[in-house]
């Protein structure tokens, strides 16, 4: 099949978890406003962090520039787990026992803190404790494993090898179990969040981007719509920090996307939560439909952003044939991709954005592990704020000096490859031309000798853009499963009409007149 057969066999890429249930709306910021704390982002980091200090009494407005629980939050595999696939007996060489042991203890933490949230507030959000498990199908992640298997004994980590535990319906050479971790439905967990922000006098905005944090004495949220809120403190849970002056997170963080799918099953759904140890990644969970009908969950097909060694369709096309091949998926009746970002150290980057000001906060970095560890950042800036001590400050820290690279060679390789995109990019030759171009195709064309983004709309229409990223410059790669424009740089995606999909950026793309 083509990449045009595929794109119409398959449905379009859309949230799992927000098609499920509609979100609560919040109007659009209209004025000036005041506040204590800003909060910018409606992810699991903005909205948690926003419930914590409403409840400690302070006035928080939180703004969003599209809908709530929609970035990365809303596109998740949502397993909450300190198992974050083959990583203590890495950080045990790395960084040494006492971090490994602290990692571990600060994802179980969060962990702790989302099941007593959901006790509390009785929140049904489809919570469920399962066991995490990480398999090989080759003796080489069987070693693997067992290395990791030693390295959680030397933790004190509750697992095992665990082979003969697995309910996957294929063969594996070895299994590593993590027990009692936990998975949910993010967007109705976060949406119970959300009604009590409002119940305890907490403000929302949605459709609201902050195009600018001002670092004055008092902080200042520029607004899309050139309005201000002043702040005492602000929150930046924007996924990707916007407005790094300094450049200090541009250079220490790097974007990965991978693809997810959800199936109908001929047979039964395995019970555990599972993600393999060799390439391509493979995240195996159960998930519930709409009336609680049991449904399966398939991730993986992970690449940089904007860099793509195929057209980012047949990462589905390929996800569907393993599903269907080993663990009897039906046709797809969901899509979904998104992108995290990994840190040098593997530890996301959570607390004072730069050291010199304390006014301004951060947590980005998850490295595709952000439940847990977004529920510890929420808490740990909360702390922050109201002066309260947190035993994870330091560990966290985003100005912690000598970081030291647990995976040294992907690290390099991928930010030497941003500085190609820089000057390359900016010289690749469009393919094709603009009349090339088929129904919902889309692409760099050559118009009167320069290079336009152009995509052809199901209906005929042509949209055309700049293709150059408003964040830094680079040149855009068109996404032709998501029909977007994505930068391989800092990971800034734009819509084929333009509009700001995901930051760092904050301007839409220019439309083309050629
Ligand atoms: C495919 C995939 C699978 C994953 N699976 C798991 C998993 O199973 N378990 C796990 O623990 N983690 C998982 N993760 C990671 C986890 O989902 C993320 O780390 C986490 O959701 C990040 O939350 P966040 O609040 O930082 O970001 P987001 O949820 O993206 O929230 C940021 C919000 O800020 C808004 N925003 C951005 N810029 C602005 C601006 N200028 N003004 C106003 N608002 C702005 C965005 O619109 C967005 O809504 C996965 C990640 C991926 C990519
Ligand atoms: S140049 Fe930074 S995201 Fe595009």
């Amino acid at each position: 099949m083509n990449s045009h057969d595929i794109k119409t066999s398959l449905p379009f890429p859309k949230s799992f978890w927000t098609a499920q249930q509609t979100t609560p709306e919040f109007p659009v910021l209209k004025e000036n406003h005041t506040t204590e704390i800003g909060i910018v982002g409606g992810g699991i980091v903005g909205i948690i962090s926003a419930y914590l200090l409403a409840k400690a009494g302070k006035k928080v407005t939180l703004i969003e520039a599209g809908r709530l629980i929609n970035g990365v939050t809303g596109h998740t595999t949502a397993k909450i787990t300190a198992q974050h696939s083959l990583i203590y007996d890495q950080l045990i060489k790395t960084l040494g026992e006492d971090k490994a042991k602290q990692y571990y203890d600060a994802n179980i933490d969060g962990l702790e803190f989302i099941r007593q949230l959901i006790k509390e507030l009785s929140i049904e959000c489809a919570y469920e404790t399962k066991d995490a498990f990480i398999y090989a199908e080759s003796h080489y992640g069987k070693r693997k494993l067992e290395r990791e298997a030693a390295a959680y004994q030397t933790l004190g980590i509750n697992g095992e090898l665990a082979k003969e535990k697995s309910d996957l319906p294929f063969p594996i050479k070895e299994a590593l179990v993590m027990y009692d971790q936990a998975q949910f439905d993010p967007v109705l967990f976060l949406t119970a969040l959300v009604r009590e922000i409002i119940r305890l006098g907490g403000t929302i905005f949605e459709h609201t981007r902050a195009m600018e944090i001002l670092k004055e004495t008092t902080p200042l949220i520029l607004t899309e719509n050139n309005f201000l809120i002043l702040c005492e403190k602000i929150i930046m849970a924007t996924h990707y920090p916007i407005n790094d002056a300094d450049g200090l997170y541009f250079t220490r963080l790097s974007i990965h996307r991978s693809y997810a799918m959800v199936t109908r099953a001929t047979g039964k759904i395995p019970e555990g939560m599972y993600i393999n140890v060799e390439q391509p990644a493979r995240s195996i969970r159960s998930v519930q439909g709409k009336d609680g009908e049991p449904l399966l969950l398939v991730g993986g097909e992970g690449h940089q952003t904007g860099k793509s060694s195929q057209k980012t369709i047949f990462h589905y096309q390929d996800l569907e044939e393993f599903d269907k091949k080993y663990i009897g998926g039906q046709s797809p009746l969901h899509m979904l991709s998104s992108q995290d970002l990994q840190t040098l150290d593997k530890f996301p980057y959570i607390g004072q954005m730069i050291k010199q000001c304390d006014t301004i906060l951060v947590a980005t970095g998850f490295n595709k592990w952000g439940m847990s560890a977004g529920a510890v950042a929420a808490k740990l800036l909360t702390d922050t704020i109201l002066g309260q001590k947190n035993r994870y400050a330091s560990l966290f820290d985003p100005t912690r000096k000598k970081l030291k690279l647990v995976d040294t060679k992907t690290f390099l390789w991928k930010n030497t490859s941003v500085g190609k995109d820089f000057v390359v990019g900016k010289l690749k030759r469009p393919d094709k031309k603009l009349s090339d171009l088929a129904l919902d195709e889309g692409g760099l064309v050559s118009v009167q000798g320069k290079k336009v983004g152009a995509y052809r709309d199901e209906q005929g229409h042509l949209h055309k853009v700049v293709p150059v990223c408003t964040h830094l410059g680079c040149s855009l790669d068109w996404n032709d499963a998501e029909r977007s424009w994505d930068c391989a740089c800092h990971g800034s995606r734009f819509s084929y009409k333009g509009e700001v999909l995901e930051g760092p950026a904050v301007k839409p793309l220019p439309s083309s007149d050629i």
